[in-house]
């Protein structure tokens, strides 16, 4: 393949996945933005396997039979609940490749003899391995806590800002005498092991709560090593791929940060600026239970009904009935609604991805903020395993660990059914005052067997 045919595949690539990122913001395009990124990169793997530059095919097919084996293994075999840590996981290959990149690069980057290209091509080895560093440690720590092998609570070292700080000071230092003495290996050793130690410490200073935020700013990491990794290969097309997955990523997370009322800074700091809050104990009173036929008799007799699912719905896999007793009620001429929080489940899109599976018609579903104002018009509400993101304490609690994350806000209808198994806490950890209100009634068990009771009882 021509150089110049190589070029012209970089540019419809990039084209492609600039339409793939577009359509995946709207669950109707979704599947169209797949399609798209899937047609990109074959489009760029072939231009660049095929280009002038590359060599040593048969190696590169054996790694890829190999890496797309395992791929397409573990991606088969994933819950819809692990994979934020899927994710994470192939975060910290990327991290790990960009290292292996810049050492590479490093190591055989043949004779540059003009003093700027050299002075611009070691900058652009030191960043690419600090980047990669850290996103490939961070990564393996979120992948822990997401697993539960590691706490999901931060590490609170003593003067952890400070650390941060002097690890950023010292790797600039360490980039001086990088440059300056035209390549050190003993400087980008060192740094390497303070930039695996800076990712570490980044995200195991995050609590629990942070984390999905965590998962897309290791995104948009990884994006940065991606394309730092680019400029060392000067490859154009790694360099614009990981400049749209970087921004994108960064975009997501400041979203996020957004719903749940957190700053950006001090997330992506680790924790920086967090404040130590301590839930009280304070006791709310008696809950109260219900049955299935009682919630099946309250829908019949309901004129507007909104379902708000949460991670349980994913747990208990209730999409399917809770589609069945959608349809049973609007059959009835019952108005039925989803309202999402943006932040429900463990992943961004986790609910709209389920309902779509279980195929609930778009048009129902409904964001946080385009129905919280219906709420008091409404007959019933089913919290359907949910619980931090319908938690009141969010706007009434100053002292709660999720004060100010704007919430679902279920308790204004009049009657809400929440369906859970017990009176544990959610993901936060938190008490959840919603259960103890006059209008709210518990209908403990697994939510698809609930569900399904529902429906018989319909
Ligand atoms: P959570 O607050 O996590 O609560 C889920 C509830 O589901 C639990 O209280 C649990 O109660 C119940 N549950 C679990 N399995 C169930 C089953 N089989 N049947 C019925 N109920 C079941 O959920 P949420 O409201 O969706 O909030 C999401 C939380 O996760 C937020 O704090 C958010 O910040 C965090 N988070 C979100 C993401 C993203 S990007 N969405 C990623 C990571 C973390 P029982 O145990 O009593 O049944």
């Amino acid at each position: 393949m021509s150089a110049g045919l190589v070029q012209a595949a970089y540019i419809v690539a990039a084209v492609l996945f600039i339409m793939s990122l577009a359509g995946l913001s709207k669950q109707e395009t979704a599947r169209a933005g797949n399609y798209y990124g899937i047609t990109g990169m074959t489009i760029a793997l072939i231009a660049t396997i095929f280009s002038p530059d590359s060599s040593g095919l048969a190696w590169i097919i054996v790694a890829m039979v190999i890496g797309g084996g395992i791929g397409i293994h573990y991606a088969k075999k994933v819950e819809m609940t692990e994979m934020p840590e899927l994710v994470a996981i192939l975060h910290s290959f990327v991290g790990l490749a960009a290292v292996l990149v810049g050492y590479n690069s490093y190591l055989d980057h043949g004779i540059i003899l003009d003093q700027a290209l050299l002075n611009i091509h070691l900058v652009e080895v030191f960043l690419g391995v600090f980047i990669g560093g850290v996103t490939f440690t961070g990564s393996i720590v979120a992948f822990c806590k997401l697993r539960g092998i590691i706490s999901s609570s931060p590490l609170s070292i003593p003067h952890k800002h400070k650390w941060n700080l002097a690890a950023i000071i010292a790797s600039l230092f360490l980039m001086m005498i990088f440059v300056n003495a035209e390549g050190s290996m003993f400087a980008l050793m060192v740094m390497t092991l303070i930039a695996f130690a800076f990712g570490y410490h980044l995200v195991a200073s995050i609590g629990g709560a942070d984390m999905p935020v965590v998962v897309s700013m290791l995104n948009s990491y990884s994006g940065w090593a991606a394309a730092a990794a680019g400029f060392m290969l000067a490859n154009d097309l790694l360099i614009v791929t990981g400049a749209l997955v970087g921004s994108s990523g960064a975009i997501l997370s400041y979203i996020m940060c957004k719903a749940m009322n957190r700053s950006f800074i001090s997330v992506i700091a680790g924790g920086f600026g967090q404040e130590v809050v301590i839930s009280s104990d304070t006791d709310y009173g008696e809950h109260r239970e219900t049955n299935a036929e009682d919630v099946a008799e309250m829908l019949k007799n309901s004129k507007s009904v909104i379902i708000t699912p949460g991670y349980g719905m994913a747990v208990a896999q209730a999409q399917y009935p809770v589609h069945e007793i959608t349809e049973k009620l609007r059959a009835q001429g019952v108005e039925v609604r989803f309202g999402i929080h943006p932040v429900a489940g463990r992943l961004p899109g986790h609910m709209n991805v389920l309902l779509a599976e279980a195929k609930v018609p778009y048009d129902i579903v409904l964001e946080m903020d385009e129905l919280n104002d219906d709420f008091a018009q409404t007959d019933t509400v089913l919290v359907i395993g949910a619980n931090d993101t319908v938690n009141p304490a969010a706007l009434e609690d100053p002292n709660s660990p999720i004060a100010g994350m704007p919430v679902l806000e279920v308790w204004h209808a009049q009657n809400v059914i929440v369906f859970k198994r017990s009176m544990n806490t959610g993901y936060a950890g938190v008490q959840n005052p919603l259960f103890f209100k006059e209008n709210t009634q518990m209908l403990f068990g697994d939510a698809k067997e609930s569900v399904d009771a529902i429906s018989k009882a319909l």
